[in-house]
C-alpha cells in the first residue's frame, strides 16, 4: 500500500481519541483493580505509577513515533526505518501477543456483554457477596455461555474492522468515553459515600511496602504495558495513521493521564466498596462483576444506572479489541497483498480457535493446566509479563542505540516545528539507558531467573 493511499485518522482530536480508545478498557475497569486487588493495594499501585511514568511514557512516545515516521504496521516499520534485518522479530512477537491477548481479552468483554442482561432483568441486583459470587460463578462455568458470549464480541469487532480505520475505529471511540467517564464518577462518590469506605482508600492509597516482591514488580510492570498497549505494535500501528503535523509527546502523555484516571476513578469506585459490603479485595478476575453491582445496587435508579454502565464497559472494551486486532490485520493486509477483510476474517478466526481454551478455562477445561495456569491465566501471563516487556526491552533499544538521537529529535519536534529539545533529550535518555535496564532486571527477577 503507498502512503498516500493508506487510511488515516481526519483530525488531530480524532487521533488522541482513537489512542485513547485503545487505552481504555477492560484493562482500567477490569484488569487494574483485580490485579491491585490481589497484589496487596497502594504497595502495587505504587509501582504501576512509576512504571508508566518512567517506562510506559517514554516507550509510548518512541512507539508511536516510529510508527508515524514508517507509515507501516508493526512489522514492515523495522524494514523502512533501518537495514538491519532482525528488528522485525518486534513486529511478529506483537502479532502473537496480539492474538492472545485477544484470546482472553474477547472472553471478559463476553462476560461484560452477558452482564449489560443481568444488570437489565435486575438479576445482579444484590449487594451480598455470596449471591453475586454464584451468578459470576454460574456464569464463567457455563461452557455453552462463555463460548457464545466470546463469539458475540469477535463477530461484532471483527465486522467492524472490516469497515476499515477511520470510519470504524474513530466513530465508535469518539462518541461514547466522556459519558463513561461521568458514570464512573457518580460511582465513585456513592463508593465513597459508603460506611466503612475509608478501609477501602487506606488499601488503595497507604502502601504497605513488605507486599512488593519481585512478582509483585513484574505484575505492575506488565499491567502499565497493558495498560497503554505498548510493547506489541498497537501504538506502532496507530502512530502509523497519525497525521504529519500531530504533537506526539502532547498527545501521548494526555492518553497516559486521562488512562491513569479512569483506572484510578475505576479503583476508588470499587474498594471503597469491597470494604464496605465485604467482598475479599484479592478475589481476582470476578472482584469487578462482583463490587460494581453493588455499588449500583445501594442507590436510586440503580438498575438503569448499571446496565448503562455494563453497556459503556462494552463500547470500551470494542475500543481496545480494535486496536489489538488491528495489529495483525495490518501486518497480514499489507505484508500479504490481502484485501482488509480477508485479514480480518483470518485474524478473528485464529482468535476464535484460540479463544476456545480461555472461554473453557474454568469449565470443561479447567484442569488442563501448564505451569500450573489455565489457558486464560497462561494467555495473560505470557502476553503482559513477557512479551509485551520484552519487546518493550527491544523497541527502547532499537531507538537507543539504533535510531539515535538526531532522528527522535527530527521526528518528535515534527521537523523542528516544536520546541520540545530538552524533553526529546530525557525520553531518549529514558528510552537508552533507564528503561531497557529497569525492564531487564524487573523482568528477570520476576520470573525468579537471577
Ligand atoms: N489497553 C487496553 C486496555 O486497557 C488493552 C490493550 C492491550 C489494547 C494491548 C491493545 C494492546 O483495555
Amino acid at each position: 500500500m503507498t502512503q498516500s493511499t493508506r487510511d488515516g485518522f481526519t483530525s488531530s482530536f480524532g487521533v488522541l481519541l482513537a489512542t485513547l480508545g485503545s487505552a481504555v478498557g477492560l484493562g482500567n475497569i477490569w484488569k487494574f483493580p483485580s490485579l491491585t486487588g490481589s497484589n496487596g493495594g497502594a504497595g502495587f499501585l505504587l509501582v504501576y505509577l512509576l512504571a508508566t511514568l518512567l517506562v510506559g511514557l517514554p516507550l509510548m512516545m518512541v512507539e508511536t513515533m516510529l510508527g508515524r515516521a514508517a507509515r507501516a504496521n508493526a512489522v514492515t516499520v523495522f524494514d523502512r526505518v533501518t537495514q538491519q534485518k532482525g528488528w522485525k522479530i518486534i513486529g511478529w512477537m506483537g502479532f502473537c501477543a496480539a492474538l492472545l491477548i485477544t484470546a482472553f481479552y474477547s472472553e471478559v468483554a463476553g462476560w461484560v456483554y452477558a452482564y449489560i442482561f443481568k444488570a437489565a432483568t435486575g438479576s445482579i441486583a444484590t449487594t451480598d457477596p455470596k449471591v453475586a459470587q454464584e451468578v459470576f460463578g454460574k456464569l464463567v462455568s457455563d461452557p455453552i455461555s462463555s463460548l457464545v458470549w466470546q463469539w458475540v464480541v469477535l463477530g461484532l469487532t471483527g465486522s467492524i474492522i472490516m469497515m476499515g480505520v477511520s470510519k470504524g475505529i474513530e466513530a465508535v471511540a469518539r462518541k461514547l468515553m466522556p459519558l463513561l467517564f461521568i458514570l464512573l464518577v457518580i460511582l465513585c462518590i456513592r463508593s465513597l459515600t459508603l460506611p466503612g469506605a475509608m478501609a477501602g482508600l487506606e488499601f488503595l492509597f497507604k502502601p504497605d511496602l513488605s507486599k512488593i516482591t519481585p512478582a509483585v514488580i513484574l505484575t505492575a510492570l506488565g499491567l502499565a504495558f497493558f495498560k497503554l498497549s505498548l510493547g506489541m505494535g498497537t501504538m506502532m500501528t496507530y502512530g502509523s495513521y497519525f497525521r504529519e503535523d500531530q504533537n506526539i509527546p502532547a498527545t501521548t502523555t494526555r492518553v497516559m493521564f486521562a488512562d491513569l484516571s479512569v483506572s484510578l476513578l475505576a479503583g476508588m469506585a470499587i474498594f471503597p466498596a469491597v470494604f464496605a459490603f465485604g467482598f475479599a479485595p484479592a478475589a481476582g478476575p470476578s472482584l469487578v462483576f462482583m463490587t460494581i453491582p453493588a455499588v449500583f445496587t445501594s442507590m436510586p435508579g440503580g438498575v438503569i444506572f448499571m446496565t448503562t454502565f455494563f453497556v459503556l464497559t462494552a463500547v470500551a472494551s470494542v475500543g481496545a479489541i480494535l486496536s489489538l486486532l488491528e495489529v495483525p490485520v495490518a501486518i497480514l493486509s499489507e505484508r500479504y497483498s490481502m484485501g482488509r477483510k480477508k485479514a480480518a476474517a483470518l485474524t478473528v478466526l485464529a482468535i476464535l480457535l484460540m479463544g476456545i481454551p480461555a472461554a473453557l478455562s474454568q469449565s470443561t477445561m479447567a484442569d488442563v493446566k501448564l505451569f500450573g495456569m489455565n489457558a486464560f491465566d497462561l494467555f495473560d501471563f505470557l502476553s503482559s509479563n513477557i512479551l509485551l516487556p520484552v519487546g518493550g526491552i527491544l523497541i527502547c533499544l532499537f531507538v537507543g542505540w539504533v535510531y539515535g538521537l538526531p532522528q527522535l529529535q527530527k521526528q518528535l519536534s515534527n521537523d523542528g516545528a516544536l520546541k520540545n529539545t530538552a524533553l526529546i533529550k530525557i525520553v531518549f535518555f529514558l528510552v537508552r539507558f533507564i528503561a531497557p535496564l529497569s525492564i531487564a532486571i524487573i523482568l528477570l527477577h520476576g520470573l525468579k531467573v537471577i
